[in-house]
């Protein structure tokens, strides 16, 4: 649909764009602290609030100030955060178990954020990177991502931070099927009202390079992600994801990265009409605080608009680094 538009000069669209008052009451779209979601990378330890070099401003915490962050969090209308865990070296290994450890890092940090900030959801990850000696989302043998062995692990961790009081669990492992068997697995254990966040569309990208230094995965992964993690070349591909995805029961799914895949959100968005997130990747951010730390560009102006293209794209919401120092500029 186009709104009819008489010639100059009795258009004249500068009309609209004349005062910060008229340019509000005709935007298209707005930002605000409900559209976000706040990753968090978790470390063993008290007290412990360590900077990840490649991410200024991104720290890992300890569980106790994963709380403190949660609080921060919903005190500034964030609704969620994700939880990432940095693994010590010794539970990383062949087998991945530490993924099910009802004791593990992010199961603890869970029924902390639950105990104190019951209203904020989290958000976890399924995926066996944190918890393997490969750095790879799956199992490996002879060389290759064993799909259906990988199902059955991704069942067990999800199992369990189902168990320790997740609200929203994100798949980020591509795996073939596991949306499917992850929600018969939770249904049946009686976790009916968890989410599925899909990680549907995650392309094979250099911008997860960061992330992957934050996590301590990047020195334990060898060769690439590319036989499971789409090509950046497709689209199409992403469609049939994502429709896949929802038919096997996701609530929610994701577009990964995100300021190079805008077009997938948006494709996504018209095809579906289903809650669709893109996650602003660690190496989107890294790139806008090193411009910004060189003074190249402005850091809040760049980081406000590339949040608002993700909802001019069609996005519900957007899981970014920026989230609290966003919410904190909308708040003033
Ligand atoms: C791992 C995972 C990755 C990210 C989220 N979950 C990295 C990868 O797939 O190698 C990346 C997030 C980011 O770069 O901020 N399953």
């Amino acid at each position: 649909m186009r709104a009819i538009q008489a010639p100059f000069p009795a258009t004249r669209l500068r009309r609209t764009r004349q005062s910060e008052g008229i340019r509000a009451l005709v935007a298209e779209n707005t930002l605000s602290p409900s559209d976000l979601i706040w990753p968090l990378f978790v470390r063993d330890g008290e007290g412990v609030e360590e900077p990840v070099p490649s991410m200024p401003g991104v720290l890992r915490r300890s569980v106790d100030k994963v709380v403190e962050a949660a609080r921060e969090a919903h005190a500034l209308g964030i609704p969620a955060i994700c939880l990432f865990p940095y693994t010590d070296a010794a539970n990383r290994t062949a087998d991945c178990s530490e993924a099910w450890n009802p004791n593990n890092l992010s199961n603890r940090a869970t029924r902390a954020v639950k105990a104190a900030v019951p209203d904020i959801a989290i958000m976890t990850d399924v995926a066996l990177d944190p918890y393997s000696d490969t750095g790879h989302d799956g199992f490996v043998v002879d060389g290759k991502i064993i799909n259906d062995e990988t199902v059955e692990a991704l069942i067990k961790q999800a199992l369990s931070q189902a168990e320790a009081g997740v609200d929203i669990i994100g798949p980020s492992d591509m795996m073939d099927g596991r949306i499917g068997a992850l929600r018969a697995a939770l249904e049946a254990a009686g976790h009916k009202d968890v989410l599925l966040l899909s990680y549907a569309a995650k392309y094979a990208s250099a911008f997860y390079g960061p992330f992957r230094d934050a996590v301590g995965a990047a020195d334990a992964l060898k060769g690439d992600k590319k036989t499971y993690q789409m090509n950046p070349a497709n689209t199409d591909e992403a469609l049939r994801c994502v429709e896949r995805d929802l038919s096997e029961g996701a609530d929610m799914v994701m577009v990964k990265p995100g300021m190079p895949y805008l077009d997938i959100c948006r494709r996504v968005k018209d095809a579906f009409g289903a809650p669709t997130y893109a996650y602003q990747v660690s190496g989107e951010y890294a790139m806008i605080m090193a411009a910004a730390e060189n003074g190249w560009i402005d850091g809040d102006k760049a980081m406000m608009e590339s949040l608002m293209c993700f909802k001019r794209a069609g996005c519900n919401g957007i899981l970014s680094y920026f989230a609290p120092r966003a919410a904190r500029l909308l708040a003033s």
